[in-house]
This record gives structure tokens, C-alpha cells and sequence, in this order.
């Protein structure tokens, strides 16, 4: 009688546990087919539908991250196309290039040789690559497939320059560098690669989405919109990505995609969407604990180096609104007295206030890149990025 008893409360328990727990996988499974797809022209319903929603998102379409691929026009490509500053010349005194503007787009050209011997390329700019933050590199069409153009603006230098990255060198032209997919991963919202096993640089361009768009991050919108458009919404799930409900790892991983430095691809481009672990996409090559880490592109693997990530929940937005265009290193200080005080400072009691709104500039100076180098006559330029390591750098001095 017992035992049937105890048998019948097993038999009870049992069913609630199993229960309980396939709700809680068949829940799970939903959700993962629910999340949202990534951006595709099919999926894609574009920022302006976004903002006619999100009104207070409307300062996006002005950050680097949006222009930071476009079509040429003289609104969006920047250096000098007429005029002695469109000439750049090499330490070869048999090669020079000219910038030069007509009815047909933007060109770089390529002069080479002496007399009968010169020899002259000319290709056309097919897309800008960069905000102009920095400086800006440029792209052409060889039929389907893309490469990347000799010649670079430097926005510092106001200044034509060799294009910065391997197999530029001065005093040579080269046409050749192919652009694989993991170039637009990072610069654009979509393109389609064509498949071929022996070219990574086919492309079709017609539904191409340049730019970093809204849905780039939270994922392809179109069931959204339709939810938030309809009579009885609150029925569904919101169908988009809110990386602000994201675990901290996902949060990171969702900037650690563009900001996480180099990678092997375990899949085709653009098919991560945020909300999911990265290394099932793309495997970064996570610098050994003692390397170097340049101060270009691997914004990640220097925060976790840095004692306040470790020792807080800081992720990349404790600091940043995407939304908006922060550069304003006085402001971003102030992020640091969420956590710190003026008066942990070690130079608190010698400097005194004359500290505050300078956090920034010492414990995460400007440094020069070793990755965006570039000669212009005989010279190696470097661009200048801020170090994402939160530390105490000895040479750090207060500047007036
Ligand atoms: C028709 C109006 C409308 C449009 C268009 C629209 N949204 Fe929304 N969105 C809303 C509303 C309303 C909510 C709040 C939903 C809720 O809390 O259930 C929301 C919520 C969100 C959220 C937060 C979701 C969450 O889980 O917290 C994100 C992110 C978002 N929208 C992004 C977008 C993006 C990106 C686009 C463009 C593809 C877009 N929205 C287009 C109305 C809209
Ligand atoms: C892994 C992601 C990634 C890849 C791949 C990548 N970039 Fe970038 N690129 C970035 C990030 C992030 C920045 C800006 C922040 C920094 O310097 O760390 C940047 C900056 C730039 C800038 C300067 C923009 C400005 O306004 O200052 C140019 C130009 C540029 N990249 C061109 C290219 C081109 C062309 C390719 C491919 C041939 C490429 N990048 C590949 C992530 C990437
Ligand atoms: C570079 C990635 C990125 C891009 C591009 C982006 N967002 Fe976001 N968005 C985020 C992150 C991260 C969060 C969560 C943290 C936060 O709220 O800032 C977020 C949160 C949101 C939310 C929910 C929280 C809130 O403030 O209501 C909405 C709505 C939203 N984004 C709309 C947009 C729209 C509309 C665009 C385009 C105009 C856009 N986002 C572009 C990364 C992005
Ligand atoms: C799809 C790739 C991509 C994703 C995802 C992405 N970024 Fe970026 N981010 C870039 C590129 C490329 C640039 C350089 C743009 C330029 O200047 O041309 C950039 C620039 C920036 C800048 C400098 C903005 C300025 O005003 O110059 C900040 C800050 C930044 N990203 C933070 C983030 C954070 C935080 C996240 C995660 C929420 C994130 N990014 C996600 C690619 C990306
Ligand atoms: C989310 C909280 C948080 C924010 C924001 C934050 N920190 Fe920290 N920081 C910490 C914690 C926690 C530690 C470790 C303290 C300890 O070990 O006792 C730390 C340590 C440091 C250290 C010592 C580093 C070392 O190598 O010993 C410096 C310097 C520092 N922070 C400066 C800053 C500056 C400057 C900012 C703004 C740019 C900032 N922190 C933002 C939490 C934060
Ligand atoms: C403790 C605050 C803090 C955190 C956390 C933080 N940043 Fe920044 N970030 C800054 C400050 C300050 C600047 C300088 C503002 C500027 O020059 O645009 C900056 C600038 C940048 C730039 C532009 C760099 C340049 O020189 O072109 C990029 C890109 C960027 N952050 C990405 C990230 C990413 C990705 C993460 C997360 C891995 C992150 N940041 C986390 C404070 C922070
Ligand atoms: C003029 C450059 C400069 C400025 C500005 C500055 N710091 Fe410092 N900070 C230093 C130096 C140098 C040290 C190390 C001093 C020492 O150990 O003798 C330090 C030490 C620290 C430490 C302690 C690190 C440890 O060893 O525990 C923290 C935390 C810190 N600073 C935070 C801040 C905050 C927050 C601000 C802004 C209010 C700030 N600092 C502004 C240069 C600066």
C-alpha cells in the first residue's frame, strides 16, 4: 500500500518535472525560431521605416557607423579631385597618380614610365569605405569582383596617401588587393558574395545595403514592424533584437563581430545576428595574455585586459550609446564616476580638481596604430586611435 503510494508520488512528481521541463525546451526551441533573421534585402525594412517609430533614434543617421560605406558623390567622398592637392607623387620619380572628377564618377589613375613607355590605369570608384573620421579608402569593379584602390585620403594630413595595409608599397601601383566578404561584415549591412572556390572578391551588388544600418544590429525588422503595425500586437513577441536584454557575454559579443579584431569565418558573412554566440560564426583569434594588441580594431581584447572589466560587469555600453555620436572626451570622463571617484586617483592629492573631465585622456590615451601605417613622401604615418586599456600609463602628464 505504501510502496503504491510512494509509486503514485513519483509517478506525480515525474510528470510535473517532465512537464515543466519540455514547456521549458519547446519554449526555448520557439524562441530560437522566432529570433529574428539577419538583414537581407527580404527581411530588411530600412532606418527611415525604423525613425518614422523610433523618433529619439533619429541621431544614428548622422554616427560613423552609418556612413561608413556609401556610393560615391561629392556629399560623401572627401580629398581633392581638382587642383594641384588631386596630383600625388611618389619617391618613384616614374610614377605618379591623379585624382580626377567627371561626368562619369571619381577616378584614380595611375601614371607610370617616361615617354613612350608610360603606361596609364584608370578605374572608377565603385564605393567609399570609411566615415572620414580618420581618412577614407576606396573600392572599383573589375566585372564582378572587387578590389581595393592604391591611393587612401588621410582626413589628418589632408592628404592623398598610399593606401595604408599590406602590399602597399611606395612606389608602386598596386590594383590588385582583393576585397573578401569580412570587409563589408564590418563596413556595410549586406551584400551577397557570389560563391567561387577559387575568387573570395564575386559579387552581386543589386541588393547590396551599404552603410551600418539599424537592422544590422538588431536584425532584419520586417516582423517587427508588421507586429507593431497591427491591431492585436501584444499577442506576439517584439520579433527584434534588444541587445540591451542581452546576457554580458552576447552584449560583447554583438560589438566583438566589427571591434574584435581579425577571424577565421566558420560560415558565410552576414549570417551572424546578435543574440547568439559569436564563435559558432566567426572564430577571433584571441591574442596570446602577453601580445601586443594594436590599438586599431580590437577594442575587445583590450577592455578585457583592463582591471576595471574584470573586476565589474562593464561591457562596451557602460560607455557607449550607439545611437549617437560621442566624442567628447570630457563627457565620456564622467562615465568613469560611475564606478570611481576624483579622489581615487592616485595624483588626487596633488592635482586636485584639475583632474576632473581628464580621466580619459590619461588612463586611455591616444595611440599610434602599427596596423593603419602609411608612407607619403619617404614617411611612415600612423594613425592616432584611442587605447580601449584602462590602465595607468606612466607618461600620462595633465596637457593645458
Ligand atoms: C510602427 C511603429 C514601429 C516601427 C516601424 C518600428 N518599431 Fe521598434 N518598436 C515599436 C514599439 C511600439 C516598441 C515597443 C514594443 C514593446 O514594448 O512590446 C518597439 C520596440 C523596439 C525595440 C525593443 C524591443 C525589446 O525587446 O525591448 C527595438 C530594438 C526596436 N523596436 C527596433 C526597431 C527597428 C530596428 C525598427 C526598424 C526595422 C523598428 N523598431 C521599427 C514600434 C515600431
Ligand atoms: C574586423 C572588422 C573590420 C574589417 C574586416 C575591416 N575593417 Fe575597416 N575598420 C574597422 C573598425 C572597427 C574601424 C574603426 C575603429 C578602429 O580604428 O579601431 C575601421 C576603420 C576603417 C577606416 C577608417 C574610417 C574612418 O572614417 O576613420 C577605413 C577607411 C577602413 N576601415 C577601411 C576598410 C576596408 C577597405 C576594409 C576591407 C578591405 C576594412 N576596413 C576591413 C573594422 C574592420
Ligand atoms: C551598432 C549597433 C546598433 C545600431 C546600428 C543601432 N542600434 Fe539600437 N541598440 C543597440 C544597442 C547595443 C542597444 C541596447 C543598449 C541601448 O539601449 O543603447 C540598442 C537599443 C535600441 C532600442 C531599445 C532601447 C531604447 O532605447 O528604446 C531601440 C528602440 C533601438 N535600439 C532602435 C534603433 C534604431 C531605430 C536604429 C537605427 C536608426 C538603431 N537602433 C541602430 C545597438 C544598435
Ligand atoms: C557591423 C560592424 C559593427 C558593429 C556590429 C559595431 N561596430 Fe562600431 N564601428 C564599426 C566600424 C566599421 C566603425 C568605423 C566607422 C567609420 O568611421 O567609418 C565603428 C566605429 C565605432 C565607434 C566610433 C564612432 C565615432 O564617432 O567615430 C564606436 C564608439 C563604436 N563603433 C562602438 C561600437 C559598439 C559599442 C558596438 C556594439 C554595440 C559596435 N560599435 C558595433 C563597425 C561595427
Ligand atoms: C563599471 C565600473 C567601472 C567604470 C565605468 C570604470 N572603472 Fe576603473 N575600475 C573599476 C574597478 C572595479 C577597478 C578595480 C579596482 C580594484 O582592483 O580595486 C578599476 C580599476 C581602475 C584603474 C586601476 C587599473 C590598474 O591596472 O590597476 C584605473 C586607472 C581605472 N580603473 C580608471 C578608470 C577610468 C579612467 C575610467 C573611465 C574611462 C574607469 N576606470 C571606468 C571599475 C570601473
Ligand atoms: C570606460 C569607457 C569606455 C568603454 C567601456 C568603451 N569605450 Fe570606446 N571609447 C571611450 C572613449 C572615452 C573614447 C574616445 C571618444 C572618441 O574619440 O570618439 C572611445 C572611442 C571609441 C572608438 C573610436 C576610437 C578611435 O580612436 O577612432 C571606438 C571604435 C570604440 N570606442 C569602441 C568601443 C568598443 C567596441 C567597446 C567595447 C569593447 C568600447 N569602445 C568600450 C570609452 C569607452
Ligand atoms: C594627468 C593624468 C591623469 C589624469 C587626468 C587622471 N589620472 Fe588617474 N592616475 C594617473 C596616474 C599617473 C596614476 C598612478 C599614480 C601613482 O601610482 O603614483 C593614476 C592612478 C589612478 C587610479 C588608481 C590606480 C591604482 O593603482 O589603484 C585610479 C582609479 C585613477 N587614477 C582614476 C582616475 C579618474 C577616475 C580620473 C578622472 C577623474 C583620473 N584618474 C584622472 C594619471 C591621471
Amino acid at each position: 500500500m505504501t510502496s503504491r503510494r510512494t509509486f503514485a508520488w513519483l509517478a506525480a512528481v515525474l510528470f510535473v518535472v517532465v512537464g515543466v521541463g519540455s514547456g521549458v525546451i519547446v519554449r526555448h526551441a520557439r524562441r530560437a525560431e522566432r529570433w529574428p533573421a539577419a538583414v537581407r534585402p527580404a527581411t530588411a525594412m530600412g532606418d527611415s521605416t525604423c525613425i518614422s517609430c523610433h523618433r529619439d533614434k533619429a541621431s544614428f543617421e548622422s554616427t560613423a557607423h552609418r556612413l561608413t560605406s556609401r556610393h560615391p558623390s561629392s556629399a560623401t567622398i572627401a580629398g581633392h579631385f581638382t587642383g594641384p592637392q588631386s596630383v600625388l607623387r611618389t619617391p618613384n620619380p616614374a610614377l605618379h597618380f591623379r585624382m580626377s572628377v567627371d561626368s562619369t564618377g571619381f577616378h584614380e589613375t595611375a601614371i607610370e614610365g617616361t615617354g613612350k613607355d608610360t603606361t596609364i590605369r584608370t578605374e572608377r570608384v565603385a564605393y567609399v569605405a570609411g566615415s572620414n573620421r580618420k581618412g577614407q579608402s576606396f573600392l572599383y569593379w573589375h566585372g564582378d569582383s572587387l578590389f581595393q584602390m592604391p591611393i587612401s585620403y588621410w582626413k589628418s594630413l589632408d592628404s592623398w596617401i598610399i593606401s595604408p595595409g599590406p602590399g602597399y608599397t611606395e612606389g608602386k601601383a598596386n590594383f590588385e588587393r582583393a576585397v573578401a566578404p569580412r570587409c563589408f561584415e564590418c563596413h556595410a549591412s549586406w551584400i551577397e558574395a557570389k560563391p567561387d572556390l577559387r575568387l573570395v572578391n564575386r559579387y552581386d551588388s543589386s541588393g547590396a545595403i551599404l552603410g551600418i544600418t539599424c537592422e544590422r544590429c538588431h536584425a532584419g525588422g520586417r516582423e517587427h514592424v508588421k507586429r507593431e503595425r497591427a491591431t492585436f500586437r501584444l499577442a506576439s513577441t517584439p520579433a527584434i533584437v534588444n541587445p540591451a536584454r542581452l546576457t554580458r557575454a552576447r552584449q560583447m559579443d554583438a560589438c566583438a563581430q566589427c571591434h574584435g579584431g581579425l577571424g577565421t569565418p566558420q560560415v558565410p558573412s552576414f549570417t551572424y545576428v546578435a543574440g547568439y554566440p559569436l564563435n559558432r560564426f566567426v572564430e577571433l583569434m584571441s591574442p596570446p595574455p602577453n601580445a601586443p594588441v594594436d590599438v586599431h580594431g580590437n577594442q575587445v581584447a583590450l577592455l578585457e585586459r583592463s582591471r576595471c572589466f574584470q573586476k565589474s560587469e562593464m561591457t562596451c555600453l557602460t560607455c557607449h550609446d550607439v545611437h549617437t555620436t560621442q566624442r567628447d572626451t570630457k563627457l565620456l570622463s564622467g562615465k568613469c564616476l560611475t564606478c570611481h571617484q576624483e579622489q581615487s586617483c592616485k595624483l588626487f592629492p596633488k592635482e586636485g580638481h584639475a583632474l576632473a573631465g581628464r580621466c580619459v585622456d590619461c588612463h586611455m590615451p591616444l595611440q599610434s596604430s602599427n596596423l593603419i601605417v602609411s608612407k607619403l613622401e619617404g614617411e611612415s604615418k600612423q594613425a592616432l586611435v584611442r587605447s580601449h586599456w584602462i590602465k595607468v600609463y606612466r607618461d600620462s602628464v595633465i596637457k593645458q
